[in-house]
């Protein structure tokens, strides 16, 4: 199977086992486990943030980073594709009592002006706005980046407007590698960010939470509150550590992969496929004649494995499993299916 559904689906390397057996460990509660600690030192450290936090997931980290600085009744603003308005269970609603506000923008990408019009006058008629909350990568466009300008100038917005600022960096790695910059020139102008260690990194659970020691703080009680709480985590913290490590190098490999993948794809009749900027390839099909569901049927029984995301689209994201050869072998099982070979 050349599972190119996510890059999630990635598995520890031996290496990486072996790092998780021999971490040492401790009661997390209590502050106790040293391999927890220097990864979220580590992670503070690289995104030049107070302090960071250690997770089961993205999907808690970027509420809990929310629930922090947000209050109940308040609107969060964000791109209309976001995941957080999309995939994470009404999660900031259920929990912190937030409506989410979608901003349509022209790619995924939020500009500085469409952050300002969004912002109302102040009016005891209209909720009021806590936060802005940014995606980067941008998963839904293709995995688009926001280079450090974009990002530093939708936050000068925001702040004129008193708004704090959260980032969705769930491929925040791959955003500063297609950015040309460090991970920490992306999130300085932004209050808190959650990055994902269980993505393109490879390691099998975790996410990061990072901001100003005292949100920090209080990020601790939420996580808590939300059943985030860990005890002997050092196992998984000693995964991440070994993915920030030694494979970071390697992303470099799977946005090349992505953009092999692109140009064989687009020269499918009927597949039209945007260049891809990290990762992620978005291939439109409708053109092809077929119906997602059949097509992503078709290529599995070839066995490569894709996703439908949105009508007439299919996804595929490169990873740390998927080689060059196996690239290769997608187009063409994609070019068989299609053709009807
Ligand atoms: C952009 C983005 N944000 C957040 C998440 C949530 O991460 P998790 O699956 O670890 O909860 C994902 C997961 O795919 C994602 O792609």
């Amino acid at each position: 199977m050349i599972d190119l559904r996510s890059d999630t689906v990635t598995r520890p390397t031996p290496e990486m086992r072996e790092a998780m057996h021999r971490a040492e460990v401790g009661d997390d509660c209590f502050g106790e486990d040293p391999t927890v600690r220097a990864l979220e030192l580590e992670v503070a450290r690289i995104l030049g943030k107070e302090a960071a936090l250690f997770f089961p997931s993205g999907i808690m980290a970027n509420q809990t980073g929310i629930l922090a600085m947000g209050t109940p009744g308040s609107e969060v603003l964000l791109e209309a594709r976001a995941h957080l308005l999309h995939y994470e269970e009404g999660s900031v609603a259920a929990h912190g009592g937030m409506t989410l506000r979608a901003i349509e923008s022209r790619d995924g990408l939020l500009t500085p002006d469409e952050v300002r019009g969004a912002i109302r006058p102040e009016s005891r008629y209209h909720p009021r706005v806590s936060l802005l909350a940014l995606e980067n990568t941008h998963l839904d466009s293709g995995g688009r980046v926001m280079g450090p300008e974009q990002v530093a100038a939708v936050c000068e917005v925001a702040r004129e407007a008193g708004l704090a600022v959260h980032m969705d960096g769930a491929r925040l790695w791959n955003a500063a590698l297609a950015a040309g910059c460090e991970p920490a020139d992306l999130v300085r102008p932004v209050d808190t960010v959650m990055t994902c260690l269980s993505k393109a990194l490879g390691a099998p659970v975790g996410s990061m939470l990072a901001g100003p020691a005292d949100l920090m703080e209080g990020a601790w009680r939420i996580r808590r509150r939300l059943g985030g709480q860990m005890r002997q985590a050092g196992i998984l913290a000693a995964a991440g550590l070994h993915a920030l490590e030694f494979h970071r190098a390697g992303l470099a490999d799977d946005h090349r992969r992505a953009r092999m993948l692109a140009e064989g794809a687009s020269r499918i009749a009927g597949v039209t496929v945007a260049p891809p900027e990290t990762n992620v390839v978005m291939m439109e099909v409708g053109e092809t004649g077929m119906k997602p569901p059949a097509l992503l049927a078709a290529l599995a029984d070839r066995g490569v494995g894709m996703v439908p995301f949105g009508p007439g689209r299919v996804r595929a994201v490169l990873h740390r499993e998927v080689n060059d050869d196996d690239v290769e072998m997608a187009v063409e099982a994609l070019a068989g299916v299609v053709g009807g070979v």
